[in-house]
């Protein structure tokens, strides 16, 4: 049986349309929205869902075979999987965004709130610009309105939450999408239920 660990969240439906689309159904996770794991012993898959940002960790050691999980996350935490596939889905930019009126003051260390510690430092190791972290784990937009912070580094999808809250983007530097990533372990032990998937998500993933 391949154990598969699928994000909770805003990437969720896109995922289960997708494995739809390919003959799989895990929309029971839909049905009861508590459940955490579903079988499909016809098709010899189980389902666990996860937060987005522990798709990744359940796949790199072993407690899953594959996952779907966000470049984003992939970039943050360098987890040791295989990158198999880019999905195409969930598809949204990595940005530095600011309250609507801002104007930096080069001569200050430049206070940036994110949950994207990693990606932020290196993007800004890039433009020799010295920054103060402000981590959080979610509502980034809130920080530089409460002036926690001077900007923000936060993934940017619709654009709807900055316009709700009088922000803008002043740039952004990643592209981001959905990528199915396989256990390195697993993709030796089980490469053909792995590979065989991963085949029949290419054909049918937006790129
Ligand atoms: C993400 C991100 C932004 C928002 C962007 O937050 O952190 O807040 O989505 O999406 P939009 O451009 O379509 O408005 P998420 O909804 O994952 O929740 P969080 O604030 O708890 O991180």
């Amino acid at each position: 049986m391949l154990s598969i660990a699928l994000p909770k969240g805003r990437l969720s439906d896109k995922v289960y349309g997708l494995m739809s689309r390919i003959g799989y159904n895990c929309e029971s996770f839909l049905e009861d929205s508590r459940k955490l794991v579903i079988e499909d012993t016809a098709n010899g898959f189980r389902y666990f869902l996860v937060k987005p940002s522990d798709v990744a960790i359940y796949v790199e050691r072993g407690a899953a075979d594959a996952g779907v999980v966000g470049k984003d996350i992939l970039l943050e935490s360098q987890p040791d999987v295989y990158e198999l596939l880019n999905l195409g889905l969930g598809r949204c930019r990595m940005a530095v965004c600011a309250p609507n009126g801002y104007e930096e003051n080069s001569g200050l260390p430049l206070r940036v709130a994110t949950k994207y510690v990693n990606i932020t430092k290196q993007y800004y190791s890039s433009q020799n610009r010295e920054i103060e972290i402000i981590k959080l784990n979610g509502s980034i937009e809130l920080a530089p309105i409460l002036h926690l912070s001077d900007v923000i580094v936060d993934i940017v999808e619709t654009g709807s939450t900055l316009k709700e809250n009088d922000m803008k983007v002043l740039g952004s530097f990643l592209d981001i999408s959905a990528r199915f990533i396989a256990n390195k372990a697993s993709y030796k032990f089980k490469y053909h239920e792995i590979n065989t998937l991963a085949e029949k998500l290419r054909e049918v993933s937006a790129l």
